[in-house]
């Protein structure tokens, strides 16, 4: 053989082969530190029943004995202080972190994994302790829907997204929907679902705003504690996130959000404020975040003096995955519990327990807590899940629930739709519906209900000419119509290109059809904010798609109405001319077609409500001048392993770090206290009848403010009414937003003439403000003006109280 052949071979073998080992070894690095690191604790199978003194338990730890933690007639602390004197220092620091990425990813044999679920609270195999099931997410559980070897598959329900259920306005609706999410996490043997979201829509364009609810504390709190009560009623746990100030995906995991404490206590934190006082859930988890200097998840400030010492808050706080950088600080903050965990945090706390850094009451602090969360479960209960939770039953839930968060922007007598009409579907979306964002927010449902199906059902005719258009657009963009599936949707957003019809296929549509109704999409989620082009505004084909359809239409004698099928807020103010009506359908989960047609059809009378400011510009905003601009994204990377910290100078204003400038004046608090005109404002939606509000009365009780007022249906159909209420403090002797949302109710369906006296109650101290001098609330004596309307703009009923 040639000389420099041999040679050229041998440097390759031997490059090939130093491949081969880094591969090898960074496979092993990834098993041992992220993966399978928790090997020797796994759950013990074989606990035996015993009897003793006519008492039957299980003798979890098989000494034969009756342990104060195995008898579940005691109370679950004195059960906790027993199980919590019988562990050894190791078993307690495998406690305070998770098992490994492990489960999430299906790794493990059956009876010890849940796939899909994305982490656990580790067992403890020698007390018979079980593991613990964490699952997202907000919008439904997110388990994998197939398993290896099996036929049979686990679907969960996809319920609308949050931003669609706080349009509600309804708690009991909500408690409805967590209730379903909670028996299916029971059922699919999970015991915490990741949910809900309780973070201010601070700017329209933070990714994963359709997991959280509204720019309102007040609406934001009210929702999610509905949820987090639903959902634990069925002995399932929540995780409320991402505690605080998670409000942009771009650099989530090092930015560093700088907000006064004002703003924390009043905007960002009485979310979960409300949520803690009206729910106390199982778990909180703290966010990936920065506030003011600190990673939240290393913050005691955060974690225990606000949390645990102002609000009462006796659960556990868990971190997002992979987040804090610190995990000792992280125990020492507060931070119960560190997940998914891997083996270099492990190693970290058994060094800082060893040599002090980490004191033994916070150990056991925190293990206590996580010891509670356990023996509270079903799964101490011994509960046994059958995996067949009630999919049909909960779809209903999902249907109703949809179509009462819908909201109608706009409608020039075109709805309800006339039986008969033949309708003309335009737009890609109105085909393929879009169920909920992307990220871990996503659900794996088994089907989601288009427009187009929800049309259908309904006993509409969609139009022929219309849907062969589609068709041949989608066969000639094959590749772009393949919805990614499992991990690759969690990232992925599906944007299939929107379809022009041209001029002769427009002609043959509107004169087929009775009417059009065009679909604008969007979607988007965890790992990445939104942008002005494309995507808060119409694109170009989009906005030719809607001008076009409306011309043609509406030059025919036809009217046109636009379905919107997205996530967040977009650009209205420059197009909502041109169609007849608008409704927002947000996502609404699997059911969303469905629900879309009974709104549509009138079988629903809409009754949604806006969470949020549709503005004019999205530059009207605050906050805009100190958001990402870019949509910029979170390092994937950098989450696993943590960055250092950029020195001072080299950091990059709203990604490095993000200045809340706007203080308190988030959503309509800053368009009102400004004066701008918006498009849609917060509160508002339309129905297909009218009412009045009359005879408002306002009591003022000790610590309470009781609110009275009469409702009624003025129109011709049956429908629900969101009463609102506002207060103002005139004269204020520091400045404070125009009027702030106190408290909300939902009237039952009022049949058209009917009348309902709805009662509203709050306590006086939801008038209060944070005093930063003196670092506490601080609530204003004199006059407030208390006002009952139908929307924020609504001047309303109002009457003045003195305090
Ligand atoms: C998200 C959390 C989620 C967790 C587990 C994180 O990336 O921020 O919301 O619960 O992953 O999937």
């Amino acid at each position: 053989m040639n000389k420099w052949l041999k040679i050229t071979l041998i440097v390759l073998g031997s490059l090939l082969l130093l491949v081969a080992m880094a591969g090898a070894g960074g496979w092993m690095y990834l098993k041992n530190t992220f993966l399978d690191f928790e090997k020797n604790y796994t759950e013990k199978q074989d606990i035996q029943e015993l009897t003793i003194d006519a008492y039957t338990f299980l003798d979890r730890n098989g000494n034969e004995q009756l342990d104060i933690y195995e008898d579940d007639r005691r109370s679950i602390e004195a059960r906790a202080d027993d199980l919590l004197s019988k562990m050894t220092q190791e078993e307690k620091i495998h406690l305070l972190k998770g098992s490994g990425i492990a489960s999430a990813l299906g790794r493990g044999e059956i009876g010890q994994v849940i796939p899909g679920a994305v982490g656990t609270i580790v067992p403890t195999p020698r007390l018979g302790i079980p593991t613990i099931y964490l699952s997202d997410g907000p919008a439904g559980l997110r388990i994998q829907p197939t398993r290896k070897g099996e036929d049979r598959t686990y679907y969960c329900t996809a319920f609308p997204i949050a931003s669609l259920l706080a349009s509600s306005w309804n708690k009991d609706l909500v408690y409805q929907v967590g209730d379903a999410m909670g028996s299916e996490a029971l059922e699919y043997g999970i015991d915490v679902i990741l949910g809900p979201g309780a973070n201010i829509h601070r700017h329209p364009f933070c990714g994963r705003n359709f997991e959280y609810y509204s720019e309102d504390p007040l609406l934001t709190g009210k929702m999610g504690a509905a949820m987090v009560n639903g959902i634990e009623d069925n002995g399932v746990g929540t995780s409320v996130k991402h505690f605080v100030a998670n409000n942009q995906e771009t650099n989530r995991n090092n930015n560093n959000a700088i907000v006064s404490d004002r703003a924390l206590r009043e905007i960002y934190l009485r979310g979960f404020q409300i949520i803690v006082e009206d729910a106390q859930p199982w778990t909180i988890m703290s966010s990936y975040n920065k506030v003011n200097g600190s990673y939240v998840a290393e913050n005691e400030i955060l974690l225990t003096d606000v949390l645990r010492d102002d609000w009462g808050f006796e659960g556990i706080v868990m971190s997002d995955w992979f987040g804090g950088r610190d995990a000792p600080a992280m125990i020492s903050a507060g931070n119960d519990l560190l997940e998914p965990g891997t083996k270099l945090q492990w190693k970290a706390l058994k060094k800082a327990a060893e040599n002090g850094a980490l004191s033994q009451e916070a150990i056991d602090t925190s293990v206590k807590r996580i010891l509670k969360l356990i023996l509270g479960s079903k799964k101490m209960q011994n509960y046994d899940y059958g995996n067949d939770p009630n999919l049909a039953a909960h779809a209903k839930i999902a249907r109703q629930s949809a179509a009462e968060g819908m909201v109608l922007l706009k409608n020039n007598a075109v709805l309800p739709l006339r039986e008969t009409q033949n309708i003309a579907l335009i737009g890609v979306t109105s085909y393929d519906f879009i169920a909920g964002g992307t990220g871990s927010g996503d659900v794996n449902e088994a089907y989601t209900i288009s427009l187009e199906q929800g049309l259908s059902n309904a006993g509409f005719e969609v139009n022929a000419a219309a849907k062969q258009a589609f068709e041949t657009h989608k066969a000639n963009n094959e590749k772009a119509f393949d919805k990614p599936e499992g991990m690759q949707a969690m990232f992925q957003p599906y944007d299939p290109p929107e379809l022009v019809l041209t001029q002769e296929q427009l002609a043959e549509v509107v004169a087929t059809a009775d009417i059009g109704i065009l679909t604008i999409g969007r979607n988007s989620g965890e790992g990445g904010d939104r942008i002005v082009e494309g995507d808060f505004r119409l694109s170009e084909e989009e906005q030719e798609m809607l001008s076009n359809t409306c011309e043609a239409f509406q030059a025919a004698g036809k009217q046109v109405v636009v379905v919107l099928n997205i996530g967040g807020v977009i650009e209205t103010a420059s197009w909502k001319e041109q169609p007849d009506a608008i409704l927002l359908a947000w996502q609404g989960g699997q059911e969303g077609g469905n629900a879309a047609a009974d709104i549509l059809s009138g079988k629903v009378n809409p009754s949604g409500k806006l969470p949020m400011t549709f503005p004019i510009e999205v530059e009207d905003h605050a906050s805009h001048d100190n958001f990402p601009p870019g949509g910029g994204s979170m390092d994937m990377l950098s989450m696993i392993r943590g960055t250092k910290d950029k020195p001072l100078d080299e950091q990059v204003a709203n990604v490095d770090f993000t200045r809340y400038e706007e203080g308190i004046y988030v959503g309509y608090r800053h368009f009102d206290k400004e004066a701008l005109e918006v498009s849609y404002p917060f509160g508002s939606g339309l129905s297909y009848t009218d009412f009045d509000l009359s005879d408002l009365v306002v009591i003022v009780r000790e610590d309470s403010i009781l609110v009275n007022v009469e409702v009624q249906n003025t129109g011709d159909r049956p429908g629900k009414e969101v009463v609102q209420i506002y207060s103002t403090k005139p004269d204020s002797q520091i400045d404070r937003p125009e009027q702030e949302l106190q408290a909300f109710a939902k009237t039952p369906v009022l049949a058209p003439g009917a009348s309902a006296t709805v009662t509203l109650q709050f306590p006086i101290s939801y008038l209060r403000y944070w005093d930063e001098d003196g670092d506490r609330w601080q609530l204003e004596e004199g006059k407030y003006q208390i006002k009952a309307a139908k929307d924020s703009r609504d001047a309303g009923l109002t009457i003045d109280i003195v305090l």
